[in-house]
């Protein structure tokens, strides 16, 4: 089982596979999509353990000189002493301009090694292979690469695409059931901002997602939200407009996860809380029902994501909210929906209304 969903980017086009028990196919893949030389694998330590093996096997019987480097898991290691190392990684490998970098990990090792691949010799191609939920559905597609600096997550970075992705289903066996949960978050995300049929689709197998039971419902649903992902970056590579639609939840989100320490939450906790503030804003000031502002807080309590954080002062939210990448004049931006499926970027929310919104949540 293999399912392809093409990218439309013109010269820049690539296709995502996902399927279960796939990585074998990487090497032959990267053949196919006119890959060509050496190759380093970044990874990190939880992935490389169980993955590593047969990412390189697969690319040594593809004909390929594979390296590998594997990195220290987490967050902390998206920063620019990690680029620089793997710059060093990259000349010992022998890396020249026909060479390629493959990501084999989450959002970390995917944002780092695109980044590098995007500057490496002022760029070389790159491969993802996203091993957690988030990055199938979200971080992989769409070629945003970047690292953190002390000043601010992802401030330094480049909008750089990979030449191929592939996601195989099979290596959510090992990631942890909260980082599971954390990507059902975003996924949930693309059925409010997309597709209305999409999240009633979610509502009926919630169950069945929450606990990975079906693989084949997983291999749609991560099909579904690349889907929706590839067709949003076709029309806007750059976040021109309509890509700022996959923020939905994150304003909110971001604002929380600085409050509360990174790490507190881990970033899809923060994007359902976020969303059911935006739900919640949203029946104020664009329309949408109740009815649907209550799906929306049910469905993520379903799968087993907090809709509150309760201990965080408004305050110190709303200094947070001040220094958003997207505030504008100290206020900040909102994705709004005034019904499932279909949502407005670039709203104000009334000070007042903010405040209320968030006290009604936690209390
Ligand atoms: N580029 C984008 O468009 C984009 C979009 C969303 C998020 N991001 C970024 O993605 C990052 C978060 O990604 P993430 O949630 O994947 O975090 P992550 O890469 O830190 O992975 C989460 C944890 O799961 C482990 N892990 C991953 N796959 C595993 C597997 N199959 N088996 C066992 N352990 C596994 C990792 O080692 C890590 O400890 C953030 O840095 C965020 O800024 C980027």
């Amino acid at each position: 089982m293999l399912y392809d969903v093409p990218v439309n980017l013109g010269d820049r086009a690539y296709e995502i596979h996902i399927g279960a028990g796939v990585l074998g196919q990487l090497g032959a893949l990267c053949a196919e999509a006119g890959l060509k030389g050496k190759c380093l694998v970044i990874t990190d330590e939880n992935v490389g353990e169980h993955y590593a093996k047969p990412a390189l096997q697969s690319l040594e019987t593809a004909g390929y000189t594979a390296g590998m480097t594997t990195l220290s898991p987490g967050e902390q290691t998206k920063c620019g002493d990690r680029v620089f190392e793997l710059y060093s990684r990259c000349i010992e490998s022998g890396l020249d301009r026909h060479s390629f970098i493959v990501a084999l990990g989450g959002g970390v090792v995917g944002d780092l090694a695109g980044y590098v691949a995007a500057t490496y010799l002022r760029g070389i191609p790159f491969v993802q292979v996203p091993t957690s939920l988030l990055a199938m559905v979200d971080s992989s597609v769409g070629g945003k690469t970047g690292i953190n600096i002390p000043e601010g997550k992802n401030l330094v970075g480049a909008f750089y695409q990979p030449q191929l992705v592939l996601a195989d289903l099979d290596t959510l066996k090992t990631l942890p059931l909260r980082e599971l949960r954390a990507g059902l978050a975003e996924v949930v995300k693309y059925g409010i901002i997309y597709d209305a049929m999409f999240f009633n689709e979610l509502e009926a197998s919630s169950q069945q997602l929450a606990d990975l039971g079906d693989i084949e419902l997983l291999a749609q649903v991560v099909g579904r939200c690349c889907e929706i992902k590839a067709r949003v970056v076709a029309q806007d590579e750059r976040e021109g407009g309509l890509r700022a639609i996959l923020n939905f939840g994150h304003t909110a989100g971001h604002a929380l996860e600085k409050v509360a320490g990174y790490g507190e939450y881990v970033h899809g906790e923060a994007v359902a809380i976020g969303s059911v503030f935006a739900a919640r804003a949203s029946v104020e000031l664009t329309g949408l029902s109740p009815a649907d502002c209550d799906r929306i807080e049910k469905i993520f309590q379903a799968l087993g994501l907090p809709v509150n954080a309760p201990g965080y002062k408004w305050a110190d939210l709303r200094e947070a909210l001040a220094v958003d990448k997207k505030t504008v004049g100290g206020m900040p931006k909102f994705v709004l929906s005034s019904e499932i499926g279909t949502v407005s970027i670039g709203n104000e929310i009334p000070e007042e209304t903010m405040e209320r919104i968030w006290h009604g949540l936690n209390e």
